[in-house]
């Protein structure tokens, strides 16, 4: 019985010193990986693309930035497409069906300093817009979440299309597996979703 105790005492004074040392299960030292997790802090950062006269996805957006304390950045056309809706769409289609179109301004970012990345497109045919395809393709997101917003005009299923795409065209990124997706014309009533949504990805 005292040998059982004076092992339990022994048992319970390494863990402590373990734990005290911060230890952990590779026999790493915790504190010497203290100043890398210090400097490796990251904020979160939202981009969006939107085009309507409503600006639906950049409500979002902006609700995003507000909820998170985000950087928010938008994507810019270096030719924008057109303001009428028929214009627009044939721009649109046309540059879908190219892999890499339409050409996006430098937007300067330091991708390293952010994480998660929010990125907001409208749907589009179904899919994301193509100058937020031309964003992700442009940024090295290696070892960041990127998680994919998006408004629509009637159906959910577009949203999967959005992450099946984003897939097809950056494969290397590690996407959220969620999209999260608001019926435009409700964009302003988004706050309760996106907040479940929110805790979800900074969870991940
Ligand atoms: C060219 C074009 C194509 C669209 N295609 C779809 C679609 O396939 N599915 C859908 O639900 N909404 C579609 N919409 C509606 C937009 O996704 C919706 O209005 C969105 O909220 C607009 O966002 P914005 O105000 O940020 O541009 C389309 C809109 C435009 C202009």
């Amino acid at each position: 019985m005292k040998l059982k105790h004076a092992f339990m005492l022994a048992a319970s004074a390494l863990l402590s010193a373990a734990a005290f040392f911060g230890c952990n299960s590779d026999g790493k030292s915790g504190a010497a990986d203290a100043p890398a997790k210090a400097a490796a802090k990251t904020k979160p950062l939202v981009v969006y693309w939107s085009w309507s006269e409503t600006h639906n996805t950049k409500i979002v957006a902006e609700m995003l930035q507000q909820k998170t304390g985000a950087d928010i950045a938008v994507i810019e056309m270096v030719t924008p497409y057109p303001n009428d809706f028929g214009g627009a769409a044939q721009a649109g289609q046309r540059d879908l069906q190219q892999p890499k179109a339409p050409a996006i301004k430098d937007m300067n970012l330091d991708i390293s300093k952010y994480d998660p990345i929010y990125v907001g497109t409208p749907i589009w045919f179904s899919t994301f817009a193509p100058p937020v395809r031309t964003f992700l393709q442009s940024y090295d997101f290696n070892g960041k979440t990127v998680a994919l917003f998006c408004t629509h005009g009637q159906g959910n299923p577009a949203t999967f299309k959005y992450l099946a795409d984003a897939k097809a065209a950056v494969p290397a990124i590690n996407y959220f597996p969620e999209v999260f997706a608001h019926k435009g014309t409700e964009a302003a009533n988004a706050g309760p979703a996106l907040d479940a949504w929110i805790q979800k990805v900074s969870a991940k």
